[in-house]
């Protein structure tokens, strides 16, 4: 079961392009991605009203997308607009996605379409900006909650991660950081004293450095991050408070956002991206640090993937919590209540 009524991202902006339409399953629902002529996102159900085939495999012409199989033409509001050798029929109308373009990213509204307010979808640090990124996709065949777990839970950086982001560094899972409730997730921050930086082209990889990470983690699977590094130091001076926003003094910065889709039951999408605000090394850098990444995402992949199939040959198990899980207990808790909100026949949550 997934939350309807909820913005998910759908595909990073760059990866859909005009005239080639995407197919993208989002909750147990196929749906279609495509722009119109002004370079709109829309999205409709990934079916043809006609004989079922998928709109996914048509043709874009102008705002419209054409079935390609017996040709019926629908536009982005999901209205039937032809229907070849007779006259317009009613009832070949299909389900229209409210869409919006945010963060670079295409979010689509997976609920009731007059709920569908934008102020909803959370504000991204990565790309505001105006610095170049690079962005990512993964598919992982568990469910989306172990994933979303899984970034609410640092404290694996030490064992998945140990010579990728991790470092070495044990004080990953030996200190659990602050950790504060937002109305719709948590906040985490923590100061690390004398770490190493990942390898990075233009960093001296023996430099030791106070990091700074902070990230946002809210439903259905949005996480904001920054990763700021200082010289040694620079986190008892501040009294272990929050670095300036102006970043001075940094060596390292990193800007994250990373976006866990549910596709169906036991199959996720996770949608990653990472800005340089100062950037040792412009280009370069930013592709070594989006393939790091890339790379300590398939190391959380096969130890997900293998927690799913252990799951699944201990059915009925219950997954023990400890101190470091406080985070994705909420985090679990604020989806569950959005689910039970949704389950409640509709006069039950108009009164609520
Ligand atoms: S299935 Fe689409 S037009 Fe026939
Ligand atoms: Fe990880």
């Amino acid at each position: 079961m997934f939350i309807k009524d909820i913005w998910y991202g759908a595909a990073w902006s760059g990866d859909v392009e005009p005239g080639k339409p995407v197919a993208l399953t989002i909750a147990d629902q196929p749906i279609v991605v495509y722009r119109t002529v002004d370079g709109k996102a829309a999205a409709l159900e990934d079916r043809c009203s006609h004989r079922c085939a998928p709109l996914s495999k048509g043709r874009v012409e102008g705002d419209s997308i054409r079935c390609w199989y017996h040709g019926l033409l629908f536009n982005s509001d999901g209205r039937c607009v032809e229907m070849p050798g007779q006259d317009m029929a009613p009832g070949f109308d299909v389900h229209a996605y409210p869409t919006v373009e945010q963060n670079a990213c295409i979010f689509i509204w997976t609920g009731d379409p007059a709920l569908a307010d934008p102020s909803l979808i959370p504000i991204s640090n990565l790309t505001s900006n105006g610095l170049p990124f690079r962005t990512g996709v993964m598919e992982f065949a568990a469910d989306y909650q172990l994933i979303n777990d899984n970034l609410c839970d640092f404290s694996h950086v030490a064992y998945v991660h140990e010579h990728t982001l991790g470092q070495g560094n044990s004080e990953w899972s030996h200190r659990v950081p602050t950790q504060t409730s937002l109305e719709n997730g948590i906040c985490v921050t923590r100061w690390m004293e004398g770490t190493r930086i990942p390898p990075t082209p233009g960093v001296d990889p023996s430099l030791r450095v106070d990091q700074y990470t902070a990230y946002d983690y809210v439903i259905p699977g949005v996480l904001m991050m920054q990763i700021d590094s200082y010289p040694l130091g620079t986190a008892k001076a501040l009294d272990y408070g929050v670095p300036p926003a102006s970043m001075e003094g940094a060596v390292y910065v990193v800007r994250s956002l990373q976006l866990i889709v549910p596709v169906t039951e036991g199959r996720s999408r996770y949608l990653f991206a990472v800005s340089h605000p100062v950037d040792p090394a412009p280009d370069q850098s930013l592709d070594a640090v989006i393939g790091l990444f890339r790379y300590a995402f398939s190391e959380d992949r096969d130890m997900i993937e293998a927690q799913q199939a252990t799951i699944e040959k201990f059915p009925g198990m219950a997954l023990r919590n400890t101190r470091h899980d406080a985070g994705l207990v909420r985090v679990r808790r604020l989806i569950n209540s959005k689910l039970r909100q949704e389950a409640q026949p509709a006069e039950v949550r108009a009164a609520e």
